[in-house]
């Protein structure tokens, strides 16, 4: 099996797990849980969201927890931005990385933003133009990159569509959304294959959501295919307000250790990030779909 040696992983529970929490995590606890992320040895962690407060209530204290966190050397904070006035509170706060977001499906992305797949990509020329004047970084997410619970299957042509439009804006990686888990690997590997000509010098993250069991098998056909960044979200917090039936992204902590035990380096500590999934499990109050977190960490001593 030809894997690559090591890989990066992208920490996105603090912004994907926690929007789709019912209660609202006090600022306090988003805070420690994104300190304990940081002395993982995780390079990039969103951590939150410049959405409409009204629209995703969860993370209305984004301003706070972009001034409040204590940035540590060597990692990427990253935030969502869906529009304009997103930016300009990003950029206000004192950001370094954007992710921006729209959906390969029309039909969610109007339920997502209100606006459609066009618009989302026009209002995107004015906050590359700023964002790029700011030296910020931008990550492009497409959304329901593989499949939409409202349009159902997503051509490849749509993503290479958004691709295109993304890689015109000057984004350094974009991240295909897998949102409500409908990929499963022969599908990643021909997506991948598919990309690969088109993306040139821009990176390509897997976002996969776990919702049918297949996270984990779509990563492996995504390193079989030379990807190199994942997302993940600690303990598998998480889902898609908009896309019912969403559950979180593959947990980190399982996602770190398939790779370690395969030999792919993560330059992660595991059982740090399995203490974070537990604090996550903490602070949300109920129990996360981690593996990791109730099996704990591969132990070849005594075997
Ligand atoms: N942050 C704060 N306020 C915002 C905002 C933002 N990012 N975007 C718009 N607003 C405000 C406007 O200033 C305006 O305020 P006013 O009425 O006081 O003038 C009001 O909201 C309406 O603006 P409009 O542009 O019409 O926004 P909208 O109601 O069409 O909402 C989005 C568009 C994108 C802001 C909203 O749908 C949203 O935040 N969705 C979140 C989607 C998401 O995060 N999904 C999960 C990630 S995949
Ligand atoms: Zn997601």
């Amino acid at each position: 099996m030809h894997l690559p040696d090591s890989v990066t992983i992208v920490e996105v529970g603090p912004r994907d797990g926690l929007q789709n929490e019912a209660h609202f995590v006090p600022t306090e606890q988003k805070i420690d849980l994104i300190h304990r992320l940081s002395e993982t040895g995780l390079k990039r962690i969103e951590i939150t969201s410049f959405v409409h407060p009204k629209a995703i209530p969860q993370l209305q204290d984004s301003e706070e927890i972009v001034k409040r966190i204590e940035r540590k050397p060597g990692i990427i904070y990253s935030t969502l931005v869906p529009n304009e006035k997103g930016l300009e509170r990003a950029l206000a706060a004192g950001v370094e990385e954007i992710a921006l977001f729209v959906s390969a499906s029309e039909t969610h992305n109007q339920k997502n933003v209100k606006m459609s797949i066009s618009e989302s990509l026009k209002g995107f020329r004015n906050i590359a133009q700023k964002a790029l004047a700011n030296r910020i970084r931008m990550r492009g997410y497409v959304v329901t990159g593989f499949g939409c619970p409202y349009e159902g299957r997503i051509s490849p042509e749509r993503v290479e569509f958004i691709v295109e439009e993304y890689k015109n804006l000057g984004v350094h990686e974009i991240a295909l959304g897998d949102t409500t888990g409908m990929a499963n690997p022969v599908q990643v590997g021909r997506m991948v294959n598919r990309l690969s000509p088109q993306l040139g010098e821009t990176s390509l993250a897997l976002h996969f959501h776990d919702t049918r069991g297949a996270a984990l098998a779509n990563v492996l056909a995504a390193l079989q295919e030379g990807v190199t960044v994942f997302d993940g979200s600690i303990g598998g917090l998480g889902g898609c307000p908009y896309a019912p039936g969403a559950s979180g992204n593959v947990a980190t902590e399982d996602l770190v250790n398939m790779l370690q035990e395969m030999g792919v380096d993560t330059g992660v500590d595991l059982q740090k990030l399995i203490d974070c999934a537990r604090l996550a499990r903490q602070i949300v109050q109920k129990d996360l779909p981690s593996h990791l977190i109730h099996a704990g960490m591969v132990c070849w001593e005594g075997v």
